[in-house]
């Protein structure tokens, strides 16, 4: 098969993880004899500085051009700290989104059995977890407009808006998922006192029937952010809106132990992105210290969901289970054993996987 992929590095700790990430998804593609092409883009910060716009012309058509994005992180302290800047990182990331109709976040949430004593969480609580948050990733607060300040600067409003176009088509993506999974969703909203949730808990109630054998549960983002640490193997698929999921799958990160371990696919209507649910980690940008686990699982998920290769996904997940069973990992998990660099373990996996 020939796989043309872009590669958007992007800014941090990204081009580290993302170099190790390319090497493992070259090796898979040699060892199950694809063909590989790919160009790499610029996004975020660093496309700030060489063009002044953090998601040009140029990487979009690169994007539109590829069967798949491989994506690593954005953003930079320079501008975290100043509020007033008008250009920032994530404008580039939030464009990238809209532009390629990326609508739905998936973001699966496993444990390892080599990490359940990383996670602040009890063992008994997490051994087993395994759910997906599906994220809405185009609408809600994040692009509702207006957006912005009084003229004396003094008040701040942000929109929240959804339409039953973009409510209706993540819900059923959600539930096809859940259809492939334990057959249970979990809707969070805050239809208690949003408007935008009334309207999802109503599209929601309506589209329910069409999925007989999939249980339905309506659960108020509050109570879900308590559940994910309380219960988290009650949960299946979650389904939700834009900024409550981002949100709660940072939570949901805590159970894997690390948040250097999460991937992520962001699917719509155009090229799908993978990408790990962490940011740019500028403290250890250039000091090849950052897990790359989480991007190198994202590879697998774009083997998985952009090619439907799903040998060659379970080879890397197999790889990387390998390298944390041989203690081969980062500082961020290695619990006190010795810390590996970021260019060791993508190495060992590359080895691992040429075997
Ligand atoms: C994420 C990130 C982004 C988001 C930031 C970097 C804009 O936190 O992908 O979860 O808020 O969506
Ligand atoms: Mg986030």
């Amino acid at each position: 098969m020939k796989l043309n992929i872009a590669v958007l590095a992007g800014d941090g700790i990204g081009p580290e993880i993302v170099a190790q990430a390319l090497e493992v998804t070259k090796t898979v593609c040699q060892k199950f004899g694809h063909e590989l092409t790919y160009k790499e883009g610029i996004v975020g910060a660093c496309a700030i500085d060489a063009v002044g716009n953090p998601y040009p012309q140029e990487t979009h058509e690169l994007c539109m051009q590829s069967d798949a994005v491989l994506f690593g992180a954005i953003g930079h302290p320079k501008f975290d700290n100043d509020p007033s800047a008008k250009v920032r990182p994530e404008q580039g990331l939030l464009k990238m989104r809209k532009d390629l109709g990326l609508y739905a976040n998936i973001r699966p949430v496993m444990t390892f059995p080599q990490l359940l004593d990383k996670s602040p969480l009890r063992r008994d609580l997490v051994e087993g977890a395994d759910f997906m948050c599906i994220r809405e990733l185009t609408g809600g607060m994040y692009f509702g407009r207006p957006q912005g300040r009084s003229e004396d600067g003094n008040t701040a409003y942000d929109t929240c808006v959804y339409t039953r176009e973009e409510v209706e088509r993540i819900l059923h993506l959600a539930y096809k998922y859940a259809g492939q999974r334990r057959k249970k969703l979990t809707v969070v909203d805050k239809a208690n006192v949003i408007a935008t949730s009334r309207l999802w808990r109503q599209i929601a109630q309506e589209i329910a029937p069409q999925y007989p054998d999939i249980e339905t549960e309506f659960m108020f983002v509050d109570n879900a952010a308590m559940r994910i640490i309380q219960w988290p193997k009650s949960f299946d698929v979650m389904v939700t809106e834009n900024l409550f999921g981002d949100i709660l799958t940072d939570e949901a990160s805590v159970i894997t132990g690390s948040l250097g371990m999460l991937p992520s696919a962001s699917v719509g209507i155009h090229t799908s992105v993978f990408e790990p649910i962490h940011g740019s980690y500028p403290q250890a940008a250039g000091k090849d210290i950052a897990n790359p686990l989480a991007t190198i699982l994202s590879a697998a998920l774009m083997f998985e969901y952009a090619f439907g290769l799903m040998e060659e996904g379970k080879a890397i997940r197999e790889a990387v289970t390998a390298s944390m069973e041989a203690g081969i990992v980062t500082e961020d998990i290695a619990n006190g054993g010795k810390a590996y660099k970021t260019s060791e373990v993508g190495a060992w996996i590359v080895k691992y996987l040429k075997k």
